[in-house]
Order: structure tokens, then C-alpha cells, then sequence
């Protein structure tokens, strides 16, 4: 028998295509900042949020920062995770994807148990500060398009703000270096040459685990890294 949508279902859906009509136009217009054409999959979002569900101590309340939010795919799937006393900072470069997330925690019933619990920064990673600490970061920031100093700055503010102990997941796509090897001007398969050795340099030192996830577009790897507790 076909299975019937509910009305919840009709509103979830035209809420998720809103998001990727947003995310395709502001792909369109700032390609090298979005890095992708359509939002990341509840796959890839639900491989991301793998250390909100396996906990290294289920009873100790998680601080979380996502760094760059999109349309919020990735946030959702935090929110669904988040527990009594978590709390959780989205930051969000793009001021259309960052106010149309801030509508999202206020009103989609997605975020409703815990929209107290999150607060939108409109602002770049780097400037979120150094005085708040995290137990888990979560990034969707396109490193494939950044310089290897841009990457490099980066990943050293996330192991910054990131509590001893704590964990940083964050993904590219699978590939993309083998393709510009290709059809990429040389200038461009070099960049993203030394900014991926960067993330190589970090995954060597830090890395405990990686995935990959073909349930994408396109395909993607996750790296999560876990900071020395001393
Ligand atoms: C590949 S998209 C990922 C979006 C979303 N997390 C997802 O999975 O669909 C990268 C996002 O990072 C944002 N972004 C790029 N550089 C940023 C930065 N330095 N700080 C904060 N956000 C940034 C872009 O505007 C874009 O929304």
C-alpha cells in the first residue's frame, strides 16, 4: 500500500526545498565561499553529528559549534541530537543563509525543543573570538576552495577554542582533486594541492576516524579529529 503524507510531512519537505533553492542562489552568486550547489544530504548530516550520539560521557552536557550552517541540513540534524544543557553556536559567513537559518531555529519545528539552546552568529569562524570553548565542532566549511593559509588559520582557531579532549568532524568531496586535476587551470589544482596537504597535516596528527558517505552530492569523506587532553 502507498504510504500517505501527513500534512507534517508536506511542510517538512516544502521547508527542505526552500532551504535548497536559497543554498543553489547563493552557490550561484559566492561559488568559492558555498563550495557545493545543493545542501548536504541527512546522510552526510547524520554521519557529522556522530560524536553527539556516541558521547564520550553521556552524562556531561556538550557545548557545539557548527561552522558554516548553509541552509541548515547539518543543523538540523544537530538539533534532533541535542540534549537537556547542550548548547550550540551555528556560524554562518553568508548574511541570506544566516537570517534565513535564524527563521529556521525560531520557527521550524525541527529546532522547536531546543531552540533556546542555540544561538546564529552572521559572522566568519575566525571572528566568533577565543573565549568560548567547545566540546565539539562541526564545520562545513569548504576548505577545497581556500588557500593553505586560509585552511591553515582555520584549523588552528578550531584546536583553539576546542576544549582539551574535545572533537572537530568536518567533510569534503570525494574526488574533487583527481577532477580539477583534469579540467581545473594548473593555478587551481595547485591551491587546492597545498590547502588539502594542510588538511592531510591535521588528519595525520589528530585524526581518529574517517568515513566516507555516497549517499551525497557529490560523494563525501569525513574526517573527525579529537584534540590531545594535554
Ligand atoms: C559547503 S557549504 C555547507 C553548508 C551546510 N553546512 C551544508 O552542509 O549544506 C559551506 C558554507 O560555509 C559558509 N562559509 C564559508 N566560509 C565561511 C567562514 N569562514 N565562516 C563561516 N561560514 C563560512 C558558506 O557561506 C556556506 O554556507
Amino acid at each position: 500500500m502507498a504510504a500517505t503524507k501527513s500534512p507534517s510531512d508536506a511542510f517538512r519537505i516544502d521547508s527542505r526545498l526552500r532551504d535548497a533553492g536559497l543554498f543553489l542562489r547563493e552557490a550561484l552568486r559566492t561559488f568559492r565561499a558555498t563550495g557545493s550547489v545543493v545542501p548536504s544530504s541527512p546522510a552526510l548530516a547524520a554521519a557529522l553529528t556522530h560524536h553527539l550520539v556516541e558521547r564520550d560521557d553521556p552524562s556531561a552536557p556538550l557545548t557545539i559549534m557548527e561552522g558554516g550552517a548553509g541552509t541548515g541540513p547539518v543543523s538540523r540534524a544537530i538539533a534532533a541530537h541535542m540534549r537537556p544543557g547542550d548548547t550550540a553556536d551555528l556560524v554562518e559567513a553568508n548574511p541570506e543563509m544566516a537570517a534565513h537559518l535564524r527563521t529556521l531555529v525560531e520557527t521550524d519545528s525541527d529546532f522547536a525543543a531546543v531552540r533556546e539552546q542555540i544561538e546564529v552568529h552572521d559572522r566568519l569562524v575566525t571572528e566568533m573570538g577565543t573565549d568560548r570553548r567547545y566540546d565539539l565542532i562541526v564545520s562545513g566549511l569548504p576548505f577545497a576552495n581556500f588557500t593553505a593559509e586560509e585552511v591553515r588559520e582555520i584549523l588552528d582557531y578550531y584546536f583553539t577554542v576546542l576544549r582539551p579532549g574535545g572533537r572537530l568532524s568536518f567533510f569534503g568531496y570525494l574526488y574533487t582533486k583527481e577532477v580539477k586535476a583534469v579540467i581545473a587551470p594548473r593555478e587551481d589544482y595547485l591551491r587546492q594541492a597545498r590547502s588539502s596537504w594542510v588538511v592531510e597535516e591535521w588528519v595525520n596528527r589528530y585524526g581518529v576516524r574517517t568515513d566516507r558517505v555516497m549517499a551525497n552530492f557529490p560523494p563525501a569523506w569525513i574526517h573527525h579529529l579529537r584534540k590531545p587532553r594535554d
